[in-house]
């Protein structure tokens, strides 16, 4: 195992862009590239270059724009797939191929009519035939959460032996529990003899809502490399969300080993929202880091514990993950401490007995509404200082 270096592979443009509706044309594709550049990642996977015209047209420009990062194309385990990938990446300064197969029993006998064996050497062949092209060449596993471990360390030996830099273990189907998937990944560190010779990789979907959890668990077990999307895209349920695997590792102070990313955090958010808008797919409220609800905060106890210390209700403050203020929702579950925090951030330093008036006002016209706005705020006002005249 080497450091604690966690490279981030970005797959926003590859599995993320598989999302139905997602499709991106060559010019947004290059624009989500740079920006992903920018924020730090390691490796960017630009596409899938013998899928279309179009995509191996996004790889090929996306390869000559790319300074220093890694730009990687997908490919089966085919020659023709393998050639495509290496003739789009020709530009890059950093080029990798990343070629597999199914090795679940799933994948051999249903999707491959095939055995273990035969498998394991078509493996080997398209590792050995990537290596003709370019130097870095990744295997991936598919549905190696669902293989066989013992058989899993054949063929990860078998690939290193063949010139893999990178293998990635996907828990293609996202079925694995974090404890089973760190659990393998230890497997194949202590039962692969070359394993010092690559990086394992962890490539986890969402189908259980575990992947980021899975992926947290592999790099704990000594995997270093994480797969991931922005905003968590990709197929079905989508794959490991980049801003959170980014943020738990820096969070957990490395999670006590020392793991460290490149990413630069306080570009999330503003990635996030133009990943969102490029792709056309709305980031739900309450999505972890980038969420529009990330750092609201609409009931009582928790509005006022919040303004006494963020810390109380806070683990993350918004501008190191590029967020916006954190908010103070006014809804009928508020108490007076917001109440009182929202008329002073609109002018007015009410003191009790104006709150504990204004307050039943509120309950109001917040038992009618989902949400209290400034304008309703500023109508109570008025109705408040009215009152307090005729009472003098
Ligand atoms: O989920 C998966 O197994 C994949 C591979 C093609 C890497 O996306
Ligand atoms: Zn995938």
């Amino acid at each position: 195992m080497s450091n604690g270096k966690i490279h981030i592979f970005d797959t926003t443009l590859r599995d993320g862009e598989q999302v139905p509706g997602c499709k991106l044309n060559t010019r947004e594709k290059i624009e989500i590239a740079l920006a992903l550049e920018n924020l730090g990642v390691d490796i960017i996977e630009a596409g899938f270059p013998i899928s279309s015209p179009g995509d191996f047209e996004s790889v090929n420009e996306i390869a000559k724009v790319i300074g220093d990062v890694t730009v990687c194309g997908l490919s089966r385990a085919v020659e023709k797939d393998i050639d495509a990938a290496a003739a789009a990446l020709k530009p890059a300064r950093r080029p990798r191929i990343h070629t597999g197969i199914g090795t679940s029993d799933y994948h051999i006998k249903s999707k491959f009519n095939s055995n273990r064996e035969e498998i394991l050497q078509r493996a080997v062949q398209c590792v050995k035939w990537a290596k003709r092209h370019v130097e870095d060449v990744e295997f991936y596993a598919e549905d190696a959460g669902r293989t066989d471990n013992e058989y899993l360390a054949r063929v990860v030996e078998a690939v290193i032996a063949a010139g893999a830099t990178v293998v990635n273990i996907p828990d293609t189907t996202g079925y694995c529990l974090p404890h089973q998937y760190g659990e393998k990944i230890a497997y194949l560190i202590n039962n692969v003899p070359n394993v010092d010779k690559a990086i394992l990789s962890c490539h986890c979907h969402n189908d259980l809502g575990l992947a980021t959890a899975n992926s947290i668990y592999g790099v704990m077990n000594g995997a270093r490399q994480i797969e991931c999307t922005i905003n968590g895209l990709g197929e079905r349920a989508g794959n490991t969300a980049l801003e959170e695997v980014a943020m738990v590792i820096k969070q957990h102070n490395g999670l006590g080993q020392s793991l460290h990313t490149r990413i630069r955090s306080e570009l999330l958010n503003p990635l996030s929202r133009l990943v969102s808008e490029i792709m056309r797919m709305p980031v739900q409220p309450n999505k972890a880091i980038v969420g529009a609800n990330a750092f609201s905060h609409s009931s009582g106890i928790h509005q006022d514990g919040f303004l006494k210390d963020a810390q109380t209700y806070e683990i993350i403050r918004p501008d190191e993950v590029g967020a916006d203020d954190s908010k103070i929702v006014l809804t009928a579950r508020s108490g007076r401490s917001a109440l009182a925090y929202r008329f002073k951030k609109l002018g007015y330093d009410y003191d009790r007995n104006d709150i504990d008036a204004l307050y039943q006002q509120f309950l109001k016209v917040a038992d009618e509404k989902k949400e209290v706005h400034d304008d309703d705020l500023l109508g109570m006002a008025s109705v408040h200082s009215q009152e307090k005249s005729f009472a003098h």
